[in-house]
Order: C-alpha cells, then structure tokens, then sequence
C-alpha cells in the first residue's frame, strides 16, 4: 500500500513519519527530489524548490516494490497520484502560527502557510487528484505527535472508524 502523508509546512508531518519509520518505508519526496535532482527551478525569495513531479513519480513507479507499505512524506506527497490513501494533517492556523515561528521562519512565509491552512488548499489539491473518498484529515492542533502517529497508523490499517476522518468536518474559516 503506498500512503501519502502531506498537509501545510507545520501540521508535523515529518515528526509522525519519523515515528512510524519502524513500521513503514517512509520516503521523504523533497529529500528524495533533491537527492536525484528532480528540480526545475529555485525560488530564492521563498528559498523553495520547484520539483519535477513527472520525474519523481516515474522515479517511484520504478523503485517501489509491491508489496511493501510506503508511506510518501511530503507537502507534494498528495500529487503522487498512484497512491492508495492520501492523510492530510491539519492544524489551527494560531497553533499552527505558533509552531512556525518555533522554527524561526520568516514572518511572510509563516503568513503565507498560515493564510494555505486556512484556504484548505493541500485539502483541495488532494481531494481534486483523488477523489474525496481516498482522502481523510486528522485535527494535530490538541495531539502529541505520538497520538497523530498512532491515528495515522490504525487509519492506515483500516481499525478505526474511517467516518470521523473524512473530509469536510474541519474548518478554520473563521480565521480568516
Ligand atoms: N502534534 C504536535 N504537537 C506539537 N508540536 C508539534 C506537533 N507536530 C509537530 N510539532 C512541531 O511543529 C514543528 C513542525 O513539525 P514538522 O514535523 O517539521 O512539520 P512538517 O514536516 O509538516 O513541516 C516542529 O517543531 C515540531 O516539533
Ligand atoms: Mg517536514
């Protein structure tokens, strides 16, 4: 089964992968891309990478072998289109703002994360690319890292009640 594990920069997606690294081959898609340069392009003023998503999905296609579990750790880990499962972890934009700057970003790029989460913008992406029945969403904003990992683990193996995590039961347009 491949998984996808994306959300906005913020939401811990790699802390829970790092977590379930023991459990599942966990692929981190920027290191991955970066690795193999599968770049088109550097924007130096959000000092982000543009990744060639053609070459890092023909890359995975090639590499991944059947019947493993692989979890796709990621912001872009949703455009994967060939995956079984795509978790979108979410986080109240004011924690969300919090963890940013804990991490010391730049006030513009925390506003622009912030204003993405919001928007439901990965939300959006992965539902277009998926189907909304494909897609669920797990709240991190009151959870330890160990309980998102846990959720993300028993949504994966289908023991917990897939209703509670289907998409649309989150939204933060009140803090807009
Ligand atoms: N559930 C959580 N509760 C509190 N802090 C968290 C949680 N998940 C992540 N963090 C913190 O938020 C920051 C961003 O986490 P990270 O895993 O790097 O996010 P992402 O990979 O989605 O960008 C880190 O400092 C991390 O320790
Ligand atoms: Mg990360």
């Amino acid at each position: 089964m491949i998984i996808a594990l994306t959300g906005t920069p913020g939401v811990g997606k790699t802390s829970v992968a790092k977590i379930l690294e023991k459990k599942y081959h966990v692929i981190n898609l920027i290191d991955l891309a970066l690795e193999k340069g599968f770049v088109l392009d550097h924007d130096k003023e959000r000092n982000s990478y543009i990744i060639d998503t053609e070459k890092l999905k023909n890359h995975l296609r090639k590499t991944m072998k059947k019947p493993n579990n692989y979890i796709l750790e990621g912001h872009l880990s949703h455009l994967i289109d060939f995956s079984d499962m795509v978790i979108v972890l979410r986080c109240r934009p004011d924690i969300l703002r919090k963890r940013l700057k804990e991490k010391g970003w730049k006030w513009e790029k925390i506003e622009e994360n912030v204003e993405a989460e919001i928007l439901d913008i990965i939300l959006s992406e992965a539902v277009e690319i998926h189907g909304i029945r494909k897609v669920f969403e797990i709240d991190t904003s009151d959870k330890t890292v160990e309980e998102v990992a846990k959720i993300t683990e028993e949504l994966i193996e289908g023991k917990l009640d897939y209703e509670r995590y289907k998409v649309g039961k989150i939204d933060w347009s009140e803090y807009i």
